[in-house]
């Protein structure tokens, strides 16, 4: 059991919080894959670790990733790391880090006979090895071959099946959850260490410090700064939120990711396997288009590519329906006994959301936002960094960051699809590895900086008796749809311009806002409103950094600079991380940070032939 201390307590504004105090080696704020993965690894190495989760373990986002998590075990394809590394660069649109991408392609294979053997049941081949399929960018022999099979699946559950093995594993190591708490912010001291953070007990109403000599974010990320995402509803950038607050950066936030097949209308996500096994897009003259724009990967190209072709058949007047406003799926002309083993969930999710039989009909499918590249930055340890112009990779002792709320850079601009599952177990992995090495075991745990712990608490407050006349649904209402108007698929000057005024305007507009719920139990009215905080950092960050970026890069599509021999790709001037910090007034400031340009590893050690991967245009 974890220890805890005699409760200490705070009074403001005439309102007293108790606090309760636990101590812990390591506390992980977030349950999806990083988190449990990180838990898990922390845990098995005897840590004394806490995971902080504001929803049950495996109701976490991860749950719904469908289609697999991208490793070269060769299982059914000729495969290798370093196509893997290769696909993932060029995936990145030169922008990601170099020790990263292989830190990733290389240690992907053993992530993943790992989770085999903590219990996923990954879907099998004749033979009985895991199961793989093609997905999005994923190609042989340095991209010039045809598409690999390198995204291992459990069905089109393969979320779901990891979560519910690492949240299992976890348990087993006795790491202890602390399941419905809402992490308000993050304890750090005079000088610039994270100790902890305080969290809000949403069932009893309680406050409690974590005092840790390491925190962990795995928050995942930020989907619902958007009108229309794949995310849940609880991807509000919780973690990118209390960084900011502390003063901390966020890195190359102007990447988000568009899925080229949410369902029409609900943006449920429809696996990008569906394509993988053979579905394909069609415009309203039932062309199958992809083969015009990108005849080499067709339907299983890099997914900004694909989500960007339909954009353009919509505008061109090609959408279907009556609006002429999407795109169909087609699945329909595969095997009837192939789609309920392979493609079981989104045949589902089909009928429930589109009222499509998908064995009868095409599904009516539009880009979503799906993913943030942008996040906390990290090195490759999960490490968070504050950089400064001294140095670039300097870590802030105590605090890491993994998952989709981390920036490694591992996925650059544009992230390929299954690359985000293994991300999250590599990664996850990484950060307790790590903290095996610089957690000193021996240590005292922090004691919490209580000016700190005042102000986190004074804020908390304030916004618990919010008296505005705007409530928080029709604040966010109005930032998530800016942010798709004015950070769409297509961006220009004019649009982003736009977005950031807009944006400011709304930042201050949550001095106005009204939260009617006063009670400390399970107030959905106050979670709601410290969730749209956390979205307002993120959110501005994104298009003030878009704005910046005078180029096209990856997910970054600006029509304004799409000329070229690289398609308004500027490495010169733009191959560079933005680093953005945000202040109390919404006042975003940027700086750049250098790419990691040197491998992990070099050829003669065995590393990949840095010619393979040197810039070039990103065709497919
Ligand atoms: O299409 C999908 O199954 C999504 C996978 C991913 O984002 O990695």
């Amino acid at each position: 059991m974890a220890e805890r201390t005699q409760a200490a307590s705070t009074a403001i504004n005439g309102r007293t919080y108790e606090y309760v105090d636990h101590n812990f080696d390591v506390i992980v704020v977030g349950a999806g894959g990083a988190g449990l993965r990180a838990t898990l690894g922390m845990a098995e190495q005897g840590l004394k670790t806490a995971c902080v989760t504001k929803v049950f373990p495996t109701r976490s986002h991860t749950v719904a990733a469908q289609g697999g998590i991208a490793a070269s075990l060769q299982n059914m394809t000729p495969d290798c790391w370093q196509w893997h590394m290769y696909d993932t660069v060029k995936g990145s649109d030169w922008l990601g880090d170099t020790d990263a991408m292989e830190y990733l392609a290389r240690e992907a294979p053993k992530a993943v006979y790992e989770l085999e053997h903590y219990g996923v049941p990954f879907s099998r081949t004749e033979d009985g090895k895991i199961y793989q399929r093609p997905f999005g960018g994923h190609m042989q022999n340095y991209g010039d071959g045809p598409p690999v099979q390198r995204t291992c699946a459990a069905a089109d559950r393969t979320g779901h099946a990891i979560l519910h093995t690492l949240y299992g594993q976890s348990l087993r190591h006795n790491a202890e959850f602390f399941i419905e708490y809402f992490a308000l912010d993050l304890i750090m001291s005079d000088d610039g260490q994270c100790q902890g953070i305080i969290a809000w007990n949403l069932d009893d109403g309680t406050i409690h410090r974590f005092n840790a000599k390491m925190v962990v974010l795995a928050t995942g990320g930020y989907g619902r700064a958007f009108f229309s995402a794949t995310s849940a509803h609880t991807c509000t950038g919780d973690g990118g939120g209390m960084v900011a607050r502390a003063g901390l950066a966020l890195q190359d936030m102007e990447f988000v990711q568009f899925h080229p097949t949410g369902i029409y209308g609900s943006g449920c996500l429809i696996t990008e396997g569906a394509r993988g096994e053979g579905g394909y897009l069609v415009n309203s003259e039932g062309e199958r288009f992809m083969e015009r724009y990108a005849p080499s990967a067709k339907d299983l190209a890099s997914r900004d590519v694909v989500s960007r072709c339909m954009t353009m058949e919509i505008r061109e007047g090609r959408g279907v329906g009556k609006n002429k406003d999407h795109i169909f799926l087609h699945l329909d002309h595969l095997d009837p006994d192939l789609l309920a083993e392979r493609l079981p969930g989104i045949s589902e999710s089909a009928k429930i959301f589109a009222g499509v039989d998908v064995t009868k009909a095409p599904i009516p499918v539009l880009p979503t936002v799906h993913y943030n590249m942008g996040g906390i930055p990290t090195n490759y340890w999960g490490e968070a960094l504050n950089p400064t112009k001294d140095d670039p990779n300097a870590v802030v002792p105590g605090l890491m960051a993994v998952g989709e709320a981390g920036c490694a850079s591992v996925h650059g601009a544009n992230r390929l699809g299954s690359n985000s599952l293994i991300d999250l177990v590599v990664f996850g992995r990484a950060s307790a590895i790590r903290a095996g090495e610089v957690i000193d075991r021996e240590a005292p745990i922090p004691t919490p900086n209580e000016a700190a712990c005042d102000k986190i608490m004074a804020r908390f407050d304030d916004l618990r008796h919010a008296n505005g006349a705007t409530p928080t649904a029709e604040l966010r209402l109005k930032m998530q749809k800016t942010m798709q108007e004015d950070a769409a698929v297509f961006r220009t000057q004019e649009s982003l311009e736009q977005g950031c005024e807009r944006m400011a305007e709304i930042w201050g507009e949550q001095k106005d806002i009204k939260v009617s719920d006063r009670s400390m139990i399970w107030n959905s009215d106050l979670v709601e409103t410290l969730e749209l905080g956390n979205l307002m950092a993120n959110a501005i960050t994104t298009v003030v950094g878009a704005e910046a970026r005078k180029e096209s890069r990856g997910a970054h599509a600006r029509e304004d600079y799409k000329d070229g021999p690289l398609g308004g790709r500027n490495d010169d001037e733009w191959r560079k991380h933005t680093i953005s910090h945000v202040d109390e007034e919404g006042k975003v400031s940027l700086s750049y940070r250098p790419v990691v340009l040197d491998p992990l590893t070099t050829f003669e050690e065995g590393g990949i032939d840095m010619k393979k991967i040197a810039p070039k245009a990103r065709v497919y």
